[in-house]
């Protein structure tokens, strides 16, 4: 009886797919930040190649066998041997409810077409890169901030990241630290790459709204730079919808507009995804 319950308590927590099923990816390591936020790396297969700054779509199966897909950035760069993801956990989100139980050696969709416009190709030439991220919007940007192309195009590469509160920041600063002593390109990222954290909710070194810093010109001010400059800036965005709708205005109000893959601008933005 015991046995059989534990069984089912099993059967209830296999959260993964099973491993022959198609574009499986095995789980290799998870990290949980916080109660509302946590990071897993995957295996990369073979054949996979993206830009950094894309996404793919990513999920699990539902009870009808049917995948149960969302898009999620890829939380690292193009040249990484593994490949990873970093998530919110919604309780009643249909798949990061069940997202956030994954166990290494488990298995999980990954379907391998890349896509997404927070890449450098989508920009034009420029000195000075902003990343403007909120919550988990900063995936994209563990990708970029550790990118070769992205120190050899730019002279200054801002990282902003506003959460609401500390315990949610920890994942970029650790982010920050690891390029900055990356082999690879640390010490590019160490002389290029500023990191500016925010919180809304907790105190902090630094708060308020990145809008409302920029409005004020709070944060040009803190990293000593002029306000923004359509010849010599460009900007990245991903948070929630309303983040971006905020930012875009304001800095199209600088004079920025929107690239894309197809035809490179001054600034490109999209939304932070939510399981
Ligand atoms: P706030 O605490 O004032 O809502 P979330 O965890 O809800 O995705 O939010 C992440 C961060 O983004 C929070 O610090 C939040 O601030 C901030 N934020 C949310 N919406 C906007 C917006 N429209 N403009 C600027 N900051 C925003």
């Amino acid at each position: 009886m015991q046995e059989q319950m534990m069984t089912q308590n099993e059967a209830a927590m296999a959260v993964g797919v099973p491993a022959d099923t198609p574009d499986a990816v095995k789980v290799l390591s998870v990290t949980h930040w916080t109660d509302r936020l946590f990071h897993f790396e995957v295996e990369r297969p073979a054949s996979f190649r993206f830009r950094s700054g894309e996404f793919v779509m990513i999920g699990l199966l539902k009870d009808d066998g049917r995948p149960l897909l969302r898009a999620y950035s890829i939380a690292v760069p193009f040249w990484s041997e593994r490949l990873a993801f970093y998530s919110i956990k919604v309780e009643d989100g249909p798949l990061t409810s069940r997202l956030q139980h994954l166990q290494v050696g488990d298995h999980i969709i990954m379907k391998t077409k890349p896509t997404g416009t927070l890449v450098l190709d989508a920009l034009l030439p420029g000195k000075r890169l902003y990343m403007i991220a909120t919550g988990t919007g900063i995936a994209p940007f563990a990708s970029l901030i550790r990118d070769p192309d992205v120190y050899e195009q730019y002279d200054d590469v801002i990282l902003t990241h506003t959460c609401r509160d500390v315990a949610e920041l920890a994942y970029g600063v650790q982010l920050v630290e690891d390029a900055r002593q990356d082999p690879l390109i640390g010490e590019m990222a160490a002389g290029k790459l500023r990191h500016y954290p925010t919180t809304t909710r907790e105190e902090s070194a630094k708060m308020g709204r990145i809008t409302t810093l920029m409005e004020e010109g709070t944060l040009f001010a803190d990293l000593d730079v002029p306000p923004l400059n359509p010849e010599t800036d460009r900007v990245m965005i991903c948070g929630s919808m309303g983040l971006n709708n905020d930012v875009k205005a304001i800095i199209e109000a600088a004079g920025l507009e929107e690239g894309a893959n197809s035809k490179p601008g001054t600034y490109v933005l999209e939304k932070a995804f939510v399981g």
